[in-house]
Formats: structure tokens, sequence, C-alpha cells
């Protein structure tokens, strides 16, 4: 992984499955797609977090962020946020 990258491990183990996490990774790639990140950003697919009964849930590096119970509009939220921080997106 490059330096330059903002890591997101989002889970789909079985929980956050039940919570909506296909949804979330969808709404995640469209989101990162419309701006323009893709190339700025690697997606990994999490068995479990550890926080089943949260989801679904997803973390981000380099800041090191959590975030559960994921909503499609908080997707846009959260790439916006983490777009304005000092994170490799905005180099
Ligand atoms: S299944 Fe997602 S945190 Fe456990």
């Amino acid at each position: 992984m490059s330096a330059s990258c903002v890591h997101l491990f989002i889970c789909t183990g079985t929980t956050c499955e039940h919570q909506g996490a296909e949804e979330m990774l969808q709404a995640l790639q469209t989101a990162l797609k419309q701006n323009g990140l893709l190339k700025k950003s690697r997606v990994t697919l999490a068995r479990c977090l550890g926080q089943c009964g949260n989801g679904p849930n997803m973390v981000i590096y380099p800041e090191g962020i959590w975030y559960g119970g994921l909503e499609e509009k908080g997707i846009q939220r959260i790439v916006r946020e983490h777009r304005s921080k000092e994170s490799p997106w905005r180099t």
C-alpha cells in the first residue's frame, strides 16, 4: 500500500452483513468515485472488526477513526470530512 493512500476497512462479516454492510460498501465505492479518490484509497473487506451489533462498521487509516451504525448518507459525510483533514486524500 502506498503511504499516499487512505486505507478503509469495512466489515462484511455476518453480523454487519445483516445490518447492511453490502449497501454501505456500494455507497462507499460510489462516494470515492464521485470525489475522485479511488486511486488514493484502498478498501479492504474485514471479516469482523470485533464490534458486532454496532454495525455496519468501518475504520479508516491513517487516522484510525472508527465508525459504527453506518448509513448511506453518513458515508458521503465521512468522505467529505476526511477529505478536509490532513490526510492522503488532500495531497
Ligand atoms: S461482523 Fe462486523 S464487527 Fe463483527
